[in-house]
């Protein structure tokens, strides 16, 4: 078990390890219990769920029974769009903490700008402020609708989760939470594994040099620079390994190199395409459980 855990503090206060465990496409709920019941043992303390991932149950469940006290574990869940609304969002937060079957949740995040997210966020404010969610931010959201929530609604994010990786580096989003104060979160730091990133001879050669696997420098690339990251495993020797991705340094014309990897330089995301709402619009959390 990893002990020397690196954090970053979110505004408010919720301390955050800069590396937390992943549970997307974990669709069944044992399945689900099993790999965050292996993740709490490995020494993970930031899980990351969703009402999209119909796996809150398992997740909860696999908190439930650890051995590891509730408040040492930050458990992050999220707003599904179809919920996306002021009245729509206090019923799904509850459904949130049911399926849980916990008494609060630690950060809430609006999946994605999309709806009502103003009704939404306000509804989050107010959980927060009952005490059922101690931390509320958004996912997916780009440069400009990130700056437009802070500035109307008067209450900052205090994470934007984005897809993030050598692929992906989202620099302009990154600027904009920097400037905020909103702490960014990967998705997918190891693009799941697309477009060969584990076999990149620049990543590759960075890992040999410091004797670590490809997939650790990828994550230390991320947290050395104050990103939060969430690699997704359901295999106990890559839990292990992507959280041990913490004992060394990139050198700046380490991360400068990777730096020259990005795709999209000034993409502001794809995640808003009208293709994408329309297939996200299709998926409804409300009506389908075990
Ligand atoms: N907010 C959003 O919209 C959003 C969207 C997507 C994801 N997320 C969150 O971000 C988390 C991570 O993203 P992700 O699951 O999409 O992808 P990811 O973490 O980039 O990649 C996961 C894939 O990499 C493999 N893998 C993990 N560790 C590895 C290692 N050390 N070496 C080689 N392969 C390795 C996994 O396989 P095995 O499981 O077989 O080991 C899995 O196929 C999600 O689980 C979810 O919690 C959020």
């Amino acid at each position: 078990m990893v002990t020397n855990m690196r954090t970053t503090t979110l505004r408010g206060g919720v301390e955050m390890p800069l590396i937390g465990f992943g549970t997307f496409q974990i669709w069944q709920q044992e399945a689900a219990r099993e790999a965050v019941s292996q993740a709490l043992d490995a020494g993970y303390r930031l899980i990351d769920t969703a009402a999209g991932y119909f796996n809150e149950e398992g997740v909860g469940r696999a908190i439930r029974q650890s051995s590891v006290p509730r408040e040492q574990i930050v458990l992050t869940s999220k707003l599904w769009p179809t919920d996306a609304s002021y009245a729509g969002a206090k019923v799904a937060v509850q459904r949130s903490l049911n399926h849980l079957g916990v008494d609060y949740i630690d950060v809430y995040l609006l999946h994605q700008a999309l709806g009502d997210y103003y009704g939404a966020w306000r509804a989050l404010t107010e959980m927060q402020q009952a005490g059922y969610i101690r931390s509320i931010g958004v996912s997916n959201f780009n440069a400009g609708r990130l700056y437009d929530l802070a500035q109307f609604s008067g209450v900052v994010p205090a994470v934007n989760q984005i897809e993030l990786n050598p692929w992906r580096q989202q620099r302009a989003t990154r600027k904009t939470a920097a400037k905020l104060g909103t702490v960014i979160e990967a998705w997918s730091p190891f693009a799941q594994g697309r477009d060969g990133i584990f076999s990149n001879s620049v990543i590759t050669t960075i890992a040999a040099r410091h004797h670590v696997t490809t997939a650790q420098v990828i994550l230390r690339w991320a947290t050395q620079q104050g990103i939060i990251v969430i690699p997704k495993s359901v295999h106990r020797q890559r839990m292990d390994a992507n959280l041990a991705a913490t004992d060394f340094d990139l050198t700046e014309a380490e991360i400068a190199e990777i730096a020259r990897l990005d795709r999209y330089p000034d993409d502001p995301g794809a995640v808003n395409s009208p293709q994408l709402i329309e297939r996200l619009l299709a998926i409804d959390p409300a009506g389908k459980h075990e």
